[in-house]
């Protein structure tokens, strides 16, 4: 049996930047060397070419009436920079003080081995459990997974599965475990505004044009109001109203905004009006802007009109708002605020939807939630309340895995998401960790459920 630790860090020495071209052998290595894992526990393992980065699907077939669940992971990482912040290099792993530092430690490497993990001890436990399992790792996470709705449309058969399970969410500390009831969606777009057709000198032209700076922040400043509400028609139609029971679950939280703020570092917050930080990240959608520019950036000053600035936008997406209808109507409101002067040209990155389910017991749970889905919630619960300490809390989670909604949207499956990650963790940051205490803790969590789920079905079936 490998040593989870041992494998966590030889796979995060693979540098699989996805967004990053010249990480090409990087990718490979981390795909060969999970695959490689899977193999070793058994499975069968098919690599699904794409146009960037190959999908990796590892088997476990048995009798079909047998249950079957699809694990989800991701072998991609984000890029590490800036690399002077790292205390140790990015990709040469080291453990220290119970957790393991590296890009993609937690994001998703570590989650994904303790899933692998979990299935090769209970196998080695038991080499008949009666339970199919699929794992799909995929390799465009973290670049919004551009391939991933053609495989969906090409691979249905895998999806013919009880639930999808995974952890790529986060938890606020190592006793309180959430288990993640709702993903944000993601729309991102990029605006570019144009004035005159070259940079010009700001003194023997300055007066006569608009500058496509001013004009494109002063579009972007009216894409909120002064009650913190993004400023664009329509934005919250969709939004689905938010459960009493949710709010009840984020009282349990257990973390104050004080503390939230020092862990932040500001001084304050600044919410949406009626609605505290906390709810700000789990229940509301967002418009944020990632990045903006134009005009001289190099030292000291130089007086030029430029021609052209840029922002690059994404909004945040909650149940049920849909990516596109929210591109284009923040599009409209772009093109509807923009001077006659000025020419925009649009261009988009990725799309994804939200995702909302609701665990059993609750008084909106669907009247014909699947019955494996309920006993994987339930287990879920209390193997969380024994191994970790406390039961769970259901809560819906900021960031974005789009495939998940993309997967209910098109297959109708729910996922079971255990949320893994910690704040200290620094996902997508300087000094990514994973700590090993929750790893431990999440192999026995996995465990349990997987081996219920099994034994459940089998007896009901007998
Ligand atoms: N695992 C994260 C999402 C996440 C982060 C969930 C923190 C919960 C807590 C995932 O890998 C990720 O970063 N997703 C991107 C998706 C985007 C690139 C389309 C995100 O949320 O920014
Ligand atoms: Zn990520």
């Amino acid at each position: 049996m490998f040593d989870p630790v041992e494998t966590l860090k030889e796979f995060v020495r693979f540098p699989s930047v996805s967004t990053d071209s010249t990480q090409r052998e990087g990718m490979k290595g981390a795909r060969d060397y999970i695959g490689g894992l899977l193999k070793s526990v058994g499975f069968s393992v098919e690599e699904v070419p794409t146009p960037l980065h190959p999908i990796l699907i590892g088997r476990r077939g048995g009798d079909p009436t047998w249950p079957h669940v699809v694990i989800y992971g991701h072998y991609d990482v984000q890029p590490p920079d800036p690399l002077e912040l790292w205390t140790t290099p990015p990709f040469e792993p080291e453990e220290r003080n119970g957790r393991l530092y590296g890009r993609g430690a937690a994001d998703n490497k570590g989650p994904l081995v303790t899933h692998v993990s979990a299935v090769a001890q209970l196998l080695e436990e038991n080499s008949n459990l009666p339970l199919r399992i699929t794992f799909l790792i995929e390799g465009e996470e973290e670049i919004g997974s551009p391939s991933f709705g053609r495989f969906l449309e090409e691979h249905k058969d895998i999806f013919n599965a009880d639930f999808v399970f995974l952890s790529d969410t986060g938890s606020p500390n190592a006793s309180q475990i959430v288990v993640t009831t709702g993903l944000r969606g993601i729309s991102c777009l990029e605006v570019e505004a144009t004035g005159p057709k070259q940079d010009l000198h700001s003194g023997v032209h300055g007066g006569a044009v608009l500058n496509p700076i001013q004009a494109l922040t002063e579009i972007c400043a009216s894409l909120h109001d002064g009650d913190g509400r993004v400023n664009v028609p329509a934005f919250y139609d969709d939004v689905r109203p938010v459960q009493d029971w949710e709010r009840d679950e984020l009282a349990k939280l257990g973390v104050s905004e004080e503390e939230y703020a020092r862990f932040l570092g500001v001084p304050g917050f600044h919410t949406e009006k009626g609605y505290s930080p906390f709810e700000g990240v789990r229940f509301r959608p967002t418009l944020e802007f990632n990045g903006i520019g134009g005009g001289y950036q190099g030292e000291g000053s130089k007086t030029v009109i430029p021609s052209k600035a840029f922002a690059k936008i994404s909004c945040r997406l909650v149940a049920d708002q849909d990516p596109v209808r929210i591109q284009k109507a923040v599009v409209e409101a772009i093109k509807e605020r923009c001077p006659a002067t000025i020419s925009l040209r649009f261009s988009f990155a990725h799309n994804g939807a939200p995702y909302l389910v609701t665990p059993p017991g609750k008084p909106n749970t669907p009247k014909d939630q699947p019955e494996a889905l309920a006993i994987a919630f339930r287990e879920a619960d209390a193997a969380i309340a024994d191994v970790f300490g406390k039961p769970p809390c259901y809560l819906r989670e900021g960031g974005s895995v789009p495939i998940i909604g993309d997967i209910k949207r098109i297959t109708g499956l729910d996922s079971l998401m255990i949320g893994l990650f910690l704040p200290e963790d620094n996902l997508h940051a300087p000094d990514e960790s994973f700590h090993l205490g929750v790893m431990k803790n999440g192999i026995a969590v996995s465990k349990r459920i997987l081996s219920r789920l099994a034994s459940v079905k089998q007896s009901a079936g007998s």
